[in-house]
């Protein structure tokens, strides 16, 4: 079921998305050559915490897993495309780091990703952060009142498919409220005019996440959670909560 939010339910979720925003913004100073991925989930906690906040990503457990999630931010490096689970692996100048971070603030979820380089990203990783960048921001353009959620699909999946990317069919964004992960799915690829009819007071987890690989070029690690390529190739994922309003989309993870 699709639960629409108030408009008081969406002020006090723009707060909870600004602790996600500044626990991202805190990761992204603090990674550089040697720091471990652990160091950056203390850096992110740390934020969370003190913001007076819960990790929405700390135990939670959904049917896919294997184990409850043991970090407060997802850290996937190069080949891994998502979930990554931050461990003692110290980052080194070139990689690829995408970082995703979620946050609880008065029982409201909040959940938002970046991704850059570790030092000066090479021509391929910049062209795929920038793609992957701009998919989402088609997404966030394309959540109207009076449009479709196979809008916000297809502009996401036209922009990465434009570029030559894979994208993982089977997931994609989702409904946040109380719940981090709330109905309705948002697929990365879709048709316009189809689906949900969007409307004020609908909010929506967007995350393109693209891989220089195939569709199907990717499996799960064997932790459980970590998404890989295959073939070594990198991925990238970007990631807002977003806020469908009478006034246009109004993103609630920015700082
Ligand atoms: N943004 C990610 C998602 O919606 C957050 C995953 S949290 C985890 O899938 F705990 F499941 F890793
Ligand atoms: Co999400």
């Amino acid at each position: 079921m699709v639960e629409i939010k108030t408009d008081e339910a969406l002020a006090l979720m723009r707060e909870s998305g600004r602790v996600t925003a500044r626990a991202l913004a805190a990761v992204r100073e603090a990674a550089a050559p040697g720091v471990s991925l652990r160091d950056l989930d203390e850096v992110a906690h740390a934020v969370i915490r003190d913001a007076g906040a819960k990790p929405a990503f700390l135990d939670y457990h959904p049917h896919f897993a294997p184990t409850p999630y043991p970090g407060v931010i997802c850290a996937s490096v190069n080949d891994a495309i998502v979930h990554g689970i931050p461990d003692g692996y110290r980052l080194r100048d070139g990689d690829l780091l995408s970082v995703d971070c979620g946050a609880y603030l008065d029982g409201w979820a909040s959940d938002s990703a970046v991704s850059f380089t570790i030092g000066e990203a090479s021509a391929d990783d910049q062209r795929l952060l920038d793609t992957t960048r701009e998919a989402l921001e088609a997404g966030i353009a394309a959540a109207v009142v009076g449009g479709r959620l196979g809008d916000i699909a297809h502009a996401i999946g036209r922009v990465s498919r434009a570029a030559g990317y894979g994208i993982m069919e089977g997931y994609g964004g989702h409904g946040i409220g109380r719940q981090m992960h709330e109905d309705p799915s948002v697929p990365n690829e879709g048709r316009p005019g189809r689906g949900f009819k969007l409307r004020h007071g609908l909010v929506l987890a967007l995350e393109p996440m693209l891989i220089t690989g195939g569709r199907d070029d990717w499996h799960t690690a064997a932790d459980g959670w970590t998404l890989r390529s295959n073939d070594g190739s990198r991925a990238a994922h970007f990631e807002h909560t977003v806020a469908i309003t009478n006034d246009g989309p109004r993103v609630l993870t920015l700082p």
